[in-house]
């Protein structure tokens, strides 16, 4: 048999493509025995395990030429009918007819990159931000560019078309961000959006972590301050069950119907079954009270997290106070590399994320993301002081040229 000359033959695309590291970081560990402050996990406590057998189980019986058969690829009607009556009792004033089921918000990030990005094109977005964004950036040619401080916002995106480099959207995670933890400010988001519409480009609102606020007040979504370019994303991840894949993009007409089509050969349409299953889920009034509980939950453990920072970190450490989401962001001084210290609590059994992967500049070797919602409470302190030990012996051994 002759050899297959691969890379002769591989798109451009797939040349751009650029592995998880937090995937290699997490595959191989046994998450349930290993202390995770890793992946973007919700606690498994939070699943509805009987609610969605008692579902499963009538569907099956009720409606099965329905429920697996294909379906539209905008999505299950009754399912974008119940989306749409949650984001009007939020004020938010938009029919079903403005919604598109997504196999989840990373397929709706990706579908928004295959529709703008050119090889080439500038798309702006926060530094750190979500690294699965940055992938299918990358992916379909995208050359995204970090913003520090929202303040130069506008600056870059000035000097970006300067040079002939017009961005193509904002890339934005205003609620609890991954893997910040920050929430975007009222003037702020003021200031996105007054930029969008000067420069006239897209703003892709990824909102995964909004339903999961702690303390503080809600802020308006960006969606709601401009209906005509804000593209909303949404997913039931982190508030009923990742398992699904499901998620939904909120976006003028003529946005989502490119979606749409750029959806049908993406993968015809999502799970059926399981839309089928969240719209039952969402009409017989069960979402609410599971997320009051998810909410409780989380605001233990970030509560715990806090404490245990306070409590163990040494004094060159920084981090956020998320009042939401699922992450601190943590930052050491410059001169030490997270990786160093990854590599001691690995040992130990504690995975984090280095929050380098999360900068599309190549900076943030000295930060890194930890994860409160999946640990379990115990694990919660045990986890902060291996990390805090692991720092203490980097910090003591790191060589310091004079
Ligand atoms: C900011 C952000 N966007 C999108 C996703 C993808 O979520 P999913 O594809 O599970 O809906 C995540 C997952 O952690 C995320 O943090």
């Amino acid at each position: 048999m002759s050899k297959i000359n691969l890379d002769s033959l591989l798109s451009q695309n797939a040349s751009h493509m650029r592995p998880s590291p937090a995937r290699s970081i997490l595959s191989g560990l046994n998450i349930e025995e290993l202390i995770s402050f890793g992946g973007g996990y919700p606690n498994p406590d939070t699943f509805p395990v009987d609610d969605l057998k008692r579902i499963v189980d009538r569907l099956l019986r009720e409606s099965p030429s329905i429920s697996l058969q294909y379906g539209p690829t905008e999505g299950d009607p009754n399912l974008r009918e119940e989306l749409a009556k949650r984001y009007y009792s939020q004020g938010v004033d938009i029919t079903k007819e403005d919604i598109a089921i997504t196999t989840s918000s990373q397929q709706a990030i990706d579908l928004c990159s295959k529709i703008f990005i050119n090889r080439g094109d500038t798309v702006v977005c926060s530094l750190p931000s979500y690294f699965g964004a940055l992938q299918s950036f990358w992916f379909w040619g995208g050359v995204p560019v970090g913003v520090a401080d929202e303040n130069s916002l506008e600056s870059t995106i000035i000097k970006l078309i300067e040079e002939d480099r017009k961005p193509k959207f904002i890339y934005s995670i205003p609620d609890f961000q991954n893997p910040s933890g920050i929430t975007l400010t009222l003037a702020q988001r003021e200031n996105i959006i007054r930029v969008a519409q000067l420069y006239d480009l897209i703003i892709i609102e990824d909102s995964p972590y909004r339903e999961l606020r702690y303390s503080g007040d809600d802020l308006p979504t960006l969606l709601s301050m401009d209906r005509e370019r804000v593209i909303l994303l949404g997913t039931f991840s982190k508030t009923l069950t990742p398992g699904f894949r499901l998620g939904w993009v909120v976006a003028n007409p003529s946005i989502l119907s490119r979606i749409v089509v750029a959806k049908q050969s993406t993968d015809l349409c999502a799970s059926v079954f399981d839309q089928a299953i969240a719209a039952r889920y969402l009409r017989d009034g069960l979402f609410e009270s599971n997320l009051v509980k998810t909410i409780e939950l989380y605001r233990g453990k970030r509560e715990l997290m806090l404490e245990c920072f306070k409590r163990y970190m040494p004094k060159c450490v920084s981090w956020t106070v998320p009042e939401g989401g699922l992450f601190l962001f943590v930052t050491l001084p410059v001169r030490y590399n997270a990786t160093d210290v990854l590599k001691l609590t690995l040992i130990e059994d504690l995975a984090f994320i280095p929050g380098e992967i999360f900068f599309c500049n190549g900076e943030g070797k000295n930060t890194m993301r930890i994860n409160f919602s999946y640990a379990q409470n115990e694990k919660i302190e045990k986890g902060v002081k291996i990390l805090a030990s692991a720092i203490n012996r980097v910090v003591s051994t790191t060589h310091i040229p004079l």
